[in-house]
């Protein structure tokens, strides 16, 4: 969340940034993610003992849209601290998290990352990423508000 409150500056509307808080119904989703790992897979990144990234994989949720297609798994999240960007560590989680949807049987993969966020999108695109369309992404913040969005898929099976 610290990294959002950062990163996210100028892109997601300043109310909803100052509102974001680390909710118990937050807490609640993410238990019971990790304790369905025939579903999700979450991978952290630490350097002595602290951590300093983490990603998610699990199914689609698509919002409005459908799968790319009927075996596609969705990378639902990716975060570095900021002091670590940009030194290998997205790569390094991004690499075990394909593996991951591989693991659990996907043979292709879908994300959603904002629209004006270049350093993800050139990100992913660097990392064999391809965009594959646009839509809105709804922020269920403390009022009804939505940011754009675009959505790269890739391929799980051939190229590693
Ligand atoms: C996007 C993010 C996960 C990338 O992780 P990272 O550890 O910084 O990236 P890495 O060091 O592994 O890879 C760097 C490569 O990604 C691409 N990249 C990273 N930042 C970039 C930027 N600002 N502009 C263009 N390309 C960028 C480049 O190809 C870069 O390679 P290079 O440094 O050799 O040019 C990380 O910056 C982050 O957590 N950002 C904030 C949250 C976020 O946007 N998450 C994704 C939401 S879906």
């Amino acid at each position: 969340m610290a990294v959002w409150k950062r990163v996210y500056r100028g892109l997601l509307p300043d109310d909803y940034l100052t509102w974001l808080t680390v909710t118990p119904e937050h807490v609640g989703q993410f238990r019971e993610a990790l304790g369905n790992p025939t579903s999700w897979r979450f991978i952290v990144a630490e350097s002595n003992g602290q951590l300093i990234g983490y990603g998610g994989v699990g199914p689609v949720n698509d919002y409005d849209f459908p799968p790319a297609s009927p075996g596609a798994g969705e990378l639902c999240t990716l975060n570095v601290a900021m002091p670590w960007q940009r030194r290998g560590v997205g790569r390094a989680l991004l690499a075990r998290l394909t593996d991951a949807l591989r693991d659990l049987g996907y043979t292709e993969a879908v994300l959603w990352t904002f629209r004006d966020n270049p350093a993800a999108r050139g990100f992913y695109e660097a990392n064999g990423w391809t965009y594959d369309r646009h839509g809105d992404f709804d922020l269920h913040g403390p009022e009804p508000m939505s940011a754009p969005a675009v959505r790269y898929v890739r391929r799980l099976d051939g190229v590693p």
